[in-house]
This record gives structure tokens, C-alpha cells and sequence, in this order.
């Protein structure tokens, strides 16, 4: 048996690899490298490939039997918002696409486990200050339409071969779980400020006239060490004789910091001034976006273990070993 990580290479994907690989797990991987490092999956057995190429599925087929791949974990997809804004259409040849193609071979080879990584993005423009996977789902952007997709092609596939899947809705995820695996990329607020700081400039924020206590937007941070823990928590659960209760879970810690908090947090890290300019606000962010996380805690006994400070620290140690 083995567990194909598709997309493995990734900033989470090598987290996740790395705790599959440390318990005695066969892993194979699929990545296509394009904002991935191949290094972090050098030892592994690696298909390079984009997931929503013509070829992809027969390709998939042969790799699922020849490796006896049980389960998936389905991590490769394009993230960024504003770009899916901008090539909407590209968004869905390689998230829709891409996932079709997996779920495609899956059906073929009769593997009937799935985790696939879906955002707190599907959620829009919440009504409430704390969002559970009751909400109704209102994505104000292509990125968060194709994982809310995503997730209704897991239910079809489940009505109609048994697929026994898990959608992980990932809020802000961030840290690092060592000093090698620390976020290549710099598109999200941590490293956007370790960026300013590296260059010497002020860390920016995009708005204070929001609707919260100190007028910057509230996120929920979560360790992406902890999001590791529960994809293998999520994996356990289908793989076992019962199936879990649910199929969609929020992973986050159920508690926000603001944008000036996050920043103020650096700066007592790094011992930095991290004294910001004030920005305009960047379109399409909502004010505040919390996580319940009380489903995934009750289903699959999973639980955060690491707060803001811990994930400010562990990603400036992985900064300063990158850069
Ligand atoms: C956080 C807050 C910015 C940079 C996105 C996706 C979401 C998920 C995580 C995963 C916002 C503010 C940022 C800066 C700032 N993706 N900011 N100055 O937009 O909450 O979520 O990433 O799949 O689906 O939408 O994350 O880190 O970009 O921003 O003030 O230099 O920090 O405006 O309020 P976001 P983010």
C-alpha cells in the first residue's frame, strides 16, 4: 500500500510527506515543480507532471497500480486569488481539471480514498464572526469556486463509486515545521513582512477602517504543522473500518488575530521595528474570517497545539535559513 501525494513537494504537501515518510509510510509523489522544490522530495519515488494534461489520467493509472496506492491526498492546485481573478479559465482547467483527472483514475483503479485541500475561501463573505461548515458557501473569487467545486465532485464521486473523501478547509496557514521547510513563496502576510523587513522598508497594511477593534482584518492562523496532523488524523479515519461522520472539516484554531496583531508579533520576534504604513485597503478581503474548528475536533479527536507566536517564530527561523 502507498499513499499518492499529489502536489507533494508544496509547502504543505512536504510537511505532510515528511510525518507520512517518518511513520513508515510508502509515499509517491506527483508535482509538477512549478512553485514546488523538488529537493524537499528527492528520496521519493516522483511522477513530474501537470495534473491537467491530456495524458494525465492514464498516466495516474499506471502509477496507482504499479505503486498499490490506497489512498490520495490531493494538495496540487494554482492558490492565488488575484490571479485567479485575472485567468479564471485556467484556474478551472487546473483545479477542476486537475482534480477531475484524479478522481477519473481513482474510479479506474478502484482507490477509494481521498484528502483534498479546500480553503476557507468557499466561505466568501461570511454573516457571522465565527464560520462552521454549516455556512452557506458564497466564493467572491474563482479560487475559492473551484474548491467549492472540488468538493461537490468528491459528493458525486461518493454517490456514485463509494469514494470515501475528506475536504480540509485550510484558513491562514503559516510557520514552518523545521528550518527546511519553511513557505518558498511570499504571498501571504508573514512573509510579505519578513520581505519589508529584509529590505529595510516598513510592513504594509492593506486598510484600518475595517469593522474590528483596532480597524485591521482578523484572520485565523493556523500552524501548518498542526494542518499536517490532520491530514494523517483524516487519513486514519478513512482508512479505518468507520466512516467518520462528516466529509468537510475547518481547520483553523477557532481564534483570530488582527493584521496589526500579526505585525506586532513580528516585531517582538525578530526584535525588529516593524513600525507599518498604513496602505489602502486590497479588494475582496473580508473584515474577519474565524474558524469553528469544533467538528474536526469532535469527529476526528484533532486539535491545534500551536498559537501565533509559535508560527511567527518557526517561519522567521526558516526565513533566515532560506535567505
Ligand atoms: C491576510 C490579511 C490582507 C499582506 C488567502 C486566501 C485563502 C488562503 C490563505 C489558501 C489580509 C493583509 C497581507 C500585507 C496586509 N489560501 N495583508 N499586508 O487573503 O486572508 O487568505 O490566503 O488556500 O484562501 O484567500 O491571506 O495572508 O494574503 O492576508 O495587510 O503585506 O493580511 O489584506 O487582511 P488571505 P493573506
Amino acid at each position: 500500500m502507498s499513499v499518492l501525494v499529489a502536489g507533494g513537494a508544496g509547502y504543505i504537501g512536504a510537511h505532510v510527506v515528511k510525518l507520512l515518510v517518518d511513520r513508515g509510510e510508502k509515499v509517491v509523489i506527483v508535482d509538477d515543480f512549478s512553485t514546488s522544490k523538488r529537493e524537499r522530495v528527492a528520496d521519493l519515488p516522483v511522477l513530474e507532471m501537470d495534473l491537467a494534461t491530456g495524458n494525465a489520467e492514464e498516466r495516474l493509472v499506471e502509477l496507482m497500480h504499479t505503486q498499490h496506492v490506497d489512498a490520495v491526498i490531493h494538495f496540487a492546485a494554482r492558490k492565488q486569488v488575484g490571479e485567479s481573478v485575472a485567468k479564471p479559465a485556467w484556474y478551472y482547467q487546473q483545479n477542476v481539471g486537475g482534480l477531475a483527472n484524479m478522481l477519473a483514475a481513482m474510479q479506474r483503479c478502484e482507490v477509494k480514498n481521498l484528502i483534498f485541500s479546500s480553503s476557507a475561501s468557499v466561505y466568501g463573505i461570511p454573516d457571522v464572526a465565527v464560520v462552521d461548515e454549516e455556512e452557506t458557501c458564497r466564493p467572491i473569487n474563482p479560487y475559492g469556486e473551484t474548491k467549492l467545486i472540488g468538493e461537490w465532485m468528491m459528493a458525486d464521486c461518493e454517490r456514485a463509486w463509494q469514494l470515501r473523501w475528506a475536504g480540509l478547509r485550510y484558513f491562514n496557514v503559516a510557520g514552518a515545521g523545521s528550518e527546511q521547510l519553511g513557505d518558498p513563496a511570499v504571498l501571504n502576510l508573514i512573509p510579505m513582512v519578513f520581505e519589508k523587513l529584509q529590505e529595510g522598508a516598513a510592513p504594509q497594511i492593506f486598510g484600518d477602517d475595517y469593522p474590528t477593534p483596532d480597524g485591521t482584518c482578523i484572520r485565523d492562523y493556523i500552524h501548518v504543522s498542526d494542518l499536517a496532523e490532520a491530514h494523517i488524523t483524516a487519513l486514519d479515519a478513512l482508512r479505518s473500518d468507520h466512516q467518520p461522520a462528516h466529509r468537510i472539516y475547518n481547520v483553523g484554531t477557532g481564534t483570530g488575530a488582527s493584521v496589526k496583531e500579526v505585525i506586532d508579533t513580528i516585531g517582538e520576534v525578530t526584535g525588529r521595528d516593524t513600525t507599518p504604513e498604513i496602505c489602502e485597503r486590497r479588494p475582496g478581503d473580508p473584515p474577519q474570517l474565524i474558524a469553528s474548528p469544533k467538528r474536526i475536533e469532535t469527529d476526528l479527536n484533532w486539535q491545534a497545539r500551536y498559537n501565533l507566536r509559535d508560527m511567527v517564530a518557526s517561519a522567521w527561523k526558516a526565513w533566515q535559513a532560506q535567505h
